[in-house]
């Protein structure tokens, strides 16, 4: 990709999230980082009224206009931020558009995200708009709601948005408040692929996020981060909406814990923790990852371990020390594979 042939062009990272798990969309606290992969978006006016949309890593080039929506899924991406930068009154033109990506796709680093911020910012590059970092994250993430049928929360719209490599981003999803976190002494972020593929739209996503919303509808609050006591969610009648409230509850009390504690040890104990809540009452971890997140828990190098994203499948996320992280890597990558398992190390 030679700027020489692009009219604009821009980049916008993954992410990967330490702790606050399924609490976005329940107006709950997250606390993701960048990575250093990240995605590329050219354009160049074509002079026509639509578009021609080139990704390299898939092969596949795709054509469309705002009379004519792609029915490829990655395209959706694109169509949507197009379509609501348009919303917005900019004057789009027929571009040709070129995305190349280091991201990891399907594995829960947000490589959707990555691509609809680096679309949002490459029209703001090519048009000059008037759109702030948190406007595009509202945009991407609308964008996926709307356009690719994903009921995501913000988290990662905002994280590629506006989070960098070297802290973690507290971030208050109601208020869209949020405070840099540095991460504890001497500790490096090691993300492991479990190999078993997820396919966000066709997992139990949607559903989890309707079972939120049943369980603060019987307690009687606009969202599960409304509710203050813990006696109040083990109080609910039906046991599935127990678990999946009190999930949340704990995550977002989790996440808060994190943030106040500088300490390496008792920040993995929480993403242990964490674990453990979102395989036995949120329901979305698979044996395999399990597996994964066991191995790194034992391991002496590690504060702490977890799936990391929506689950059903993709990466674990694990807090090391930083000297052992590539020791801890080789380790359990080893006895993981040593199963039968395709685990890879995706972060650093
Ligand atoms: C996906 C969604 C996010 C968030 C996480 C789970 O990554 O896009 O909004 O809900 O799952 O924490």
């Amino acid at each position: 990709m030679s700027s020489a042939e692009f009219d604009a062009i821009a980049a916008a990272p993954g992410r990967v999230n330490l702790l606050g798990e399924h609490t976005d969309y329940n107006d709950g606290f997250v606390l993701p980082v960048a990575i250093t992969q990240r995605t590329r978006v050219a354009m160049r006016r074509n002079g026509t009224d639509s578009f021609s949309l080139h990704a390299l890593e898939l092969r596949e080039a795709v054509h469309f206009s705002f009379q004519s929506a792609p029915t490829e899924h990655f395209a959706s991406y694109v169509y949507g931020c197009l379509a609501l930068a348009k919303e917005q009154g900019a004057e789009v033109p027929g571009l040709d558009i070129e995305v190349s990506s280091e991201v990891p796709m399907g594995v829960g680093l947000s490589s959707s995200a990555a691509l609809e911020v680096a679309t949002l910012r490459c029209l703001r590059t090519l048009l000059g708009l008037r759109m702030d970092d948190v406007l595009i994250a509202q945009l991407a993430q609308r964008a996926e709601i709307e356009f690719a049928h994903v009921r995501c929360g913000i988290m990662d719209q905002m994280a590629s948005s506006l989070a960098s490599t070297d802290r973690a981003l507290l971030i208050d999803t109601r208020s869209l408040e949020r405070r840099d976190v540095p991460l504890p002494q001497g500790s490096a972020v090691l993300v492991l692929d479990s190999g078993v593929p997820r396919t966000l739209a066709g997992s139990g996503y949607n559903q989890r996020r309707s079972e939120c919303e049943a369980a603060a509808r019987q307690l009687g609050v606009k969202s599960l981060r409304d509710v203050r006591r813990l006696e109040d969610i083990e109080a609910l009648g039906d046991e599935l909406l127990r678990r999946r409230a009190r999930h949340v509850f704990t995550e977002n009390a989790r996440v808060l814990q994190a943030v106040e504690s500088r300490d390496a040890a008792a920040f993995g104990q929480l993403m242990n923790a964490s674990h453990a809540s979102l395989r036995d009452d949120y329901e979305v971890s698979t044996p395999e990852l399990d597996f994964l997140v066991s191995l790194l828990q034992a391991q002496e190098g590690v504060f702490g371990a977890r799936l990391t994203g929506a689950g059903f499948g993709g990466a674990c996320v694990a807090l090391c020390a930083k000297d052992a992280l590539h020791e801890v890597a080789g380790e359990v990558l080893a006895q993981y594979m040593a199963k039968g398992y395709d685990g890879r190390q995706l972060v650093p």
